[in-house]
């Protein structure tokens, strides 16, 4: 029940959106299954075929913005984690970033070639600095 509210709480507000909504589908059926002790315990089987609804509003961060060196920071920077790391960032300025791309290389071993550090971070500076966002 309370995941069947959260679901209808993420849906969009536009009506007609999306015709599989949970609201529309069958109720859950319950399932008695038994535990060691012997307690039956009653739990809501999935609906088979329920599309979960997109969201009204981002559960994630943006992708990497469009932009000369986009490709180099999604091959050398996506390696350990989700590029979102980089989104999810407050604006920072060059030398901030400067400072995080060699965090990468030189605390946890990220394999960046000297020649695409520069273009990383400058990157990074025109996207994610304080004057964009
Ligand atoms: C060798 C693995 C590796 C690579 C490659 C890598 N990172 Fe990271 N990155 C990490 C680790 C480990 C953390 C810390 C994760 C944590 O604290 O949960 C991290 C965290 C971050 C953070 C969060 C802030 C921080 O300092 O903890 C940012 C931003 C970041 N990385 C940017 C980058 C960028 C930009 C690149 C590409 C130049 C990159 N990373 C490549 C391993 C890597």
């Amino acid at each position: 029940m309370i995941l069947a509210l959260l679901i209808a709480c993420a849906q969009t507000p536009t009506p007609a959106a999306s015709p599989a909504a949970p609201a529309a589908a069958p109720a859950a059926t319950p399932v008695a299954i038994a535990d060691p002790v012997g307690v039956p315990q009653v739990l809501a089987a999935p609906v088979a075929g329920t599309a979960f609804p997109a969201p009204a509003t981002p559960l994630h961060t943006p992708p990497l913005a469009e932009g000369d060196g986009k490709d180099k920071v999604a091959a050398y920077c996506s390696v350990c984690h989700a590029t979102t790391y980089i989104t999810m960032q407050p604006p920072l300025p060059p030398e901030k970033w400067k400072a995080e791309v060699e965090k990468m290389v030189n605390a946890y071993g990220a394999q960046v070639p000297e020649a695409e550090r520069a273009p990383i971070i400058a990157y990074l500076s025109a996207h994610y600095g304080p004057d964009r966002r």
